[in-house]
């Protein structure tokens, strides 16, 4: 943690866009996970990173598209399956609070990097 990084959020919705991004780096990675949270200014940046195969660079454009998988669709059904909303939804609550989320995969590491506002104007 480097700088200020305190700040006014929806709190829940938040830690749902940080689950996301753990869950995501353990079920789809392997090896080492880092995250970091960055202040600079007014802004908060949060890195998750994972070691693993790389994402397909064909797959990053849509990535946070709504039921959008790398590769293909898994197999398996039930509630824990891979329902591929779990990006689309990181990116909406990114955007709720005037933030942007990227993805960047390449030499066996992929990286998940937030942006936004410490305090979102319209956050009460
Ligand atoms: N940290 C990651 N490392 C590698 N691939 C990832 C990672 N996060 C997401 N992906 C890829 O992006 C797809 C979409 O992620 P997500 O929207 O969370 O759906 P899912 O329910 O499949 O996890 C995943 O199916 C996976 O192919
Ligand atoms: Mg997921």
């Amino acid at each position: 943690m480097t700088g200020e990084t305190a700040g006014k959020w929806d709190r829940a919705r938040i830690g749902q866009l940080l689950i996301n991004l753990l869950v995501n780096a353990v079920q789809h990675g392997a090896g080492n996970i880092s995250v970091d949270a960055l202040g600079h200014g007014g802004q908060l940046t949060l890195v998750v990173s994972n070691e693993g195969n790389p994402i397909p660079a064909a797959a990053l454009p849509t990535l946070f598209d709504p039921l959008t998988w790398a590769s293909r669709p898994p197999r398996q059904s039930g509630p824990s399956s891979s329902m591929g909303l779990g990006l689309y939804i990181s990116r909406c609550i990114a955007h709720a609070h005037n933030g942007t989320i990227q993805a960047r995969s390449k030499d066996g590491r992929t990286t998940f990097t937030v942006q936004i506002p410490r305090f979102p104007s319209h956050v009460l």
